[in-house]
C-alpha cells in the first residue's frame, strides 16, 4: 500500500495520541477508581473493627453508655449511612437437636425504624462491613454502612481531568502533526518537485531553506548540487563551443596545410625540373656540337663539291664527297633526333603526369635519368665528380609503367645519392672516390632496381622517418623532404611495387625498388 510522507506522519502521531488517550481516558481512571474503592473498603472495615472493640470492652464492664459512645465514635463521619449493633442468639428447634442463629438489631444509628440488615456486600452506592464482638452479656456484630458517593465523585473528577488531559494531548498531537508536516513533508515535497524539474533539465531550480536541521542541510546540499550542475553545464557548453571553434580553426589549418603541401609538391617538382634542365642542357650540348661540327664540315664539303663541278673536272672525288655529305647529314639527323628526344623528355617531365602506363624499357629510363641528374648537378658544381656504374640486366622485358612518374622517382634517388657522396667528399676532402651504382635484375615476375651510393648512409634513428613527408636533413631551400615520400606513393600506390632502404651509417645507402613485371 502506498502512503505519502504526510499520511505516515499523521498515522504515527494519531497512534501515539490514541495510545495516550486510552491510558488517560480508560486505563488510568479505572485503576485509580479500583484503588480508591479498595482503600475505602479497608477503611470502613477498620472503623467497624474499632467500634466492635470499643463495644466489646464497654459490654464487658456492663457499661451500656460506653457502648453507645463507642458506636457514636463514627457518627461524625460524613460518609456514614448507618451503624448497627446486631445481637446474635442461638435458638434450638423444637426437638432441641439443631441450633440456629438469630440476629436482632439491638441499636442503630441514625435511629431509623428498622434498618434492613444486609449482608456485608459492596454495591455501587453503599459499602457494608461488619466486625464481630463477644462478651459475657451478649455477642454479635457491629455493622457499618458507608455511602460510596464520595468515591463516585472522585472517580468523576478523575474522568473529567482525564478528558481534559486527553483533549489537551489530542490538540498537542494535532499541533505537532501540523508542525511536523510543515517542517518535514513540505520541504521534502518541495525538494521532490524541484528534483523532478532538474531531472527534466531545468537547472534554475532552488528550494527555500527554512531550518538548520538535516532537511535544511539536504535543501542546501540540493541547491549547491543544482548550482554546481548548472555551472558544469555552462562550462561544458563553453568548452564545447571553444572545441568547435578549435575544430573550425584546425579545419582551416588543415586546409592551409593541404594547400601548402600541394605547393611544396609543386616546388619539389620544380626543384627536380631544375636538376633536369641543367642535365638536359648538358645533354643537348653534346648532339648540338655534333650537329654544328658536321654541318660545318658539310658546308666545306659542299664548297669543295661546287669547285669540283665548276672545274668540270669530275673525278672520283665527287662521289667520295657526296658520300661524306650523306654521312654527315645522317649524323646531323641522328644527333638532331637525339636532341629532339631529349627536349621531348624534358617536356614530358614538366608536363603533369598523365598517369597513363606505357611499355617502357627500364634500363634505358634508368640510364637516361642517371646521366641527366649527374650532369644536372655537375652543371651547378663543376668540381663534382663521381664514378657512375651501371649493371643492367639485358634480358629485362619492357614493363608497363608511367615513365614520367618512375623517372621522377629515379631522379630523386639519384639526386639523393649524389648529394650524399658530394657531402662525404666535402667532409673527407681526400682519398675518397664517390661511386653511384645502378643495377637492374629480374627475378620471377619482379623487376628489381637498386640505386646504391657509398656516401654517408642514413643514421639508424632516421631510417624509419625518411619516407615521411617533409622529413629532411638538408638545409632549408635545398631539401623539401618530399622526394622519398612522393617516390613511395608512386611505387606502392601507383605501380603496386615496393621501395625499401638498406644502409650502414658512414658506409653506404641502397634503395631497392621492386616492380611487378
Ligand atoms: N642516399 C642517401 N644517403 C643518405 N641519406 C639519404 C639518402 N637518401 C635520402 N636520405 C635521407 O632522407 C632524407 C629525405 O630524403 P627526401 O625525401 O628525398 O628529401 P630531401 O632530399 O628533400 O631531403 C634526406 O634528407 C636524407 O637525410
Ligand atoms: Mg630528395
Amino acid at each position: 500500500m502506498f502512503f505519502t510522507l504526510k499520511t505516515k506522519i499523521w498515522l504515527t502521531i494519531l497512534s501515539i495520541v490514541l495510545m495516550f488517550t486510552f491510558f488517560t481516558l480508560i486505563y488510568f481512571p479505572t485503576q485509580q477508581g479500583n484503588y480508591l474503592l479498595k482503600n475505602y473498603t479497608n477503611e470502613v472495615q477498620n472503623l467497624a473493627n474499632t467500634v466492635a472493640l470499643g463495644v466489646q470492652i464497654a459490654l464487658e464492664d456492663q457499661n451500656y453508655k460506653a457502648a453507645q459512645t463507642a458506636m457514636e465514635y463514627v457518627k461524625g463521619n460524613p460518609g456514614l449511612k448507618f451503624v448497627s449493633l446486631v445481637q446474635e442468639d442461638t435458638a434450638w428447634n423444637n426437638t432441641h437437636t439443631k441450633p440456629s442463629v438469630t440476629e436482632t438489631v439491638f441499636k442503630t444509628y441514625p435511629d431509623i425504624a428498622k434498618p434492613i440488615l444486609v449482608q456485608p456486600a459492596e454495591n455501587d452506592s453503599i459499602i457494608v462491613k461488619r466486625a464481630p464482638f463477644t462478651s459475657k452479656l451478649m455477642s454479635g456484630n457491629i455493622v457499618l454502612g458507608f455511602t460510596t458517593k464520595e468515591i463516585e465523585q472522585s472517580k468523576k473528577s478523575i474522568r473529567t481531568t482525564s478528558l481534559i488531559v486527553s483533549t489537551f494531548i489530542f490538540l498537542v498531537g494535532l499541533f505537532i502533526g501540523l508542525l511536523l508536516s510543515r517542517k518535514i513533508s513540505r520541504p521534502v515535497i518541495a525538494l521532490r518537485d524541484a528534483a523532478r524539474k532538474v531531472g527534466e533539465g531545468d537547472l534554475t531550480q532552488c528550494v527555500q531553506v527554512h531550518s538548520t536541521d538535516e532537511i535544511g542541510d539536504l535543501s542546501s546540499a540540493f541547491n549547491k548540487m543544482v548550482h554546481d550542475l548548472s555551472k558544469t553545464r555552462n562550462e561544458l557548453h563553453n568548452s564545447n563551443r571553444s572545441l568547435s571553434e578549435t575544430n573550425a580553426a584546425l579545419n582551416n589549418t588543415l586546409n592551409e596545410l593541404k594547400a601548402m603541401q600541394n605547393q611544396l609538391i609543386q616546388s619539389e617538382k620544380m626543384a627536380s625540373l631544375g636538376e633536369l634542365t641543367a642535365g638536359i642542357a648538358h645533354e643537348i650540348q653534346n648532339p648540338l656540337n655534333f650537329v654544328n661540327n658536321f654541318s660545318e664540315v658539310s658546308i666545306e664539303l659542299a664548297e669543295e663539291l661546287k669547285e669540283e663541278l665548276q672545274t668540270s673536272n669530275l673525278s672520283v672525288n665527287v662521289i667520295d664527297i657526296i658520300n661524306d655529305l650523306v654521312q654527315n647529314q645522317q649524323k646531323i639527323n641522328y644527333h638532331g633526333k637525339r636532341a629532339d628526344s631529349i627536349v621531348k623528355g624534358m617536356l614530358q617531365h614538366s608536363r603533369k603526369s598523365t598517369g597513363q602506363k606505357e611499355l617502357t624499357d627500364i634500363n634505358q629510363l634508368a640510364d637516361e635519368y642517371l646521366r641527366l641528374s649527374y650532369h644536372g648537378l655537375r652543371a651547378k658544381d663543376k668540381t663534382f665528380n663521381a664514378t657512375l656504374k651501371t649493371s643492367f640486366d639485358e634480358s629485362l622485358q619492357k614493363v608497363n609503367i608511367v615513365p614520367q612518374d618512375i623517372g621522377r622517382v629515379l631522379l630523386n634517388l639519384y639526386t639523393n645519392a649524389f648529394h650524399s657522396v658530394m657531402k662525404k667528399k666535402r667532409e673527407l676532402n681526400g682519398d675518397y672516390e664517390p661511386i653511384v651504382v645502378v643495377k637492374t635484375s629480374c627475378t620471377n615476375n619482379t623487376i628489381e632496381l637498386c640505386v646504391r651510393d657509398n656516401g654517408n648512409g642514413i643514421p639508424a634513428e632516421n631510417i624509419n622517418k625518411i619516407f615521411q613527408p617533409f622529413f629532411t636533413t638538408k638545409p632549408a631551400g635545398e631539401g623539401t623532404g618530399l622526394g622519398l615520400s612522393l617516390s613511395y606513393d608512386i611505387i606502392t600506390k601507383g605501380h603496386g611495387g615496393s621501395i625499401t632502404v638498406d644502409s650502414r651509417e658512414g658506409e653506404y645507402a641502397a634503395f631497392i625498388i621492386n616492380l611487378p613485371a
